[in-house]
């Protein structure tokens, strides 16, 4: 199985917690037998979709941009069995870039049998992937990702085969927190073979990359907490070692 994955969070990998849990989803794939690669979306110039329907009708299945979708990313994407979307989750949906990257596959469909009347399927010639998506979210529970999921079954329907949903993302790397992540990656590396094995990812394992890393109500002081000294500080980004501290606190 040949795994393509697209982040993207436009964060360097070793402060993005999408690349955490992808990478650990990926190498539980490679575990399985998969092949993989990953494209970072914010390497590569994707230009807005204009709306102007040339890729249906007049330059069938080419876009009218020349820019790096049209020149890599839709042929990346049309070589993977699977392709793992990987977003980080702004303002409870995928972020910009994932949305426009999206809507640049337009080339990839067929107008007549996508109008069904019910989604914007993707009825793709000659093969399309199937899907995973994958998300990560700072604020803690499961609830935060509906509007994304709802997005992403409404367009790819039962060719989304596994959801990979992560809340309170920015406790990941809290060393208190470390053995009750190590599960969770364990079991995100577990998801990651189970798709490659099975097709899918088993409610078990689930459960558990799903698990909440403390009670609610500490992870919401925390949070709190953190963001209240570092306004106060008044510097720049969040230093991980302060964030380390505010969870000590706590644990
Ligand atoms: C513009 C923006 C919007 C965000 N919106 C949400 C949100 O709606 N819900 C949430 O739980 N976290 C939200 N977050 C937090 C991110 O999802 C979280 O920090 C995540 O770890 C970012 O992924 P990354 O580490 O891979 O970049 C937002 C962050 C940014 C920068």
């Amino acid at each position: 199985m040949n795994i393509v994955a697209f982040n993207s969070s436009p964060r360097e990998n070793k402060t993005s917690k999408t690349e955490l849990l992808l990478q650990k989803f990926l190498e539980g794939a490679r575990e399985a037998g998969a092949a993989t690669e990953t494209v970072y979306l914010r390497q590569y110039r994707i230009k807005h979709c204009l709306g102007c329907f040339s890729c249906w009708l007049q330059q069938k299945g080419r876009c009218v941009h020349e820019d790096d979708m049209t020149g890599e990313l839709l042929g990346h994407l049309m070589e993977a069995d699977l392709a793992v979307l990987a977003t980080p989750l702004y303002h409870f949906n995928m972020n910009a870039r994932m949305k426009s990257f999206i809507e640049r596959t337009l080339p990839l469909m067929n107008p007549i049998s996508a109008h069904n009347g019910k989604r914007l399927g993707p009825p793709w010639e000659p093969k399309a992937p199937k899907f995973v998506a994958l998300s990560v979210c700072a604020f803690p529970e499961d609830y935060n990702f509906q509007a994304l999921s709802m997005n992403l079954r409404m367009l790819y329907g039962t060719d989304l085969v596994a959801e990979i949903y992560r809340h309170s993302s920015e406790f990941l790397t809290a060393p208190p927190l470390q053995p009750r992540v190590e599960e969770v990656l364990n079991a995100v590396a577990r998801a990651g073979s189970e798709v490659v094995r099975q097709g899918h990812v088993s409610p078990e394992t689930m459960n558990v990359v799903c698990q909440d890393l403390a009670p609610l109500e500490t992870l919401i002081d925390m949070a709190n907490r953190f963001w209240n000294e570092e306004m106060q500080k008044g510097e720049g980004p969040a230093a991980p070692a302060a964030k380390d501290e505010a969870v000590d606190k706590y644990v």
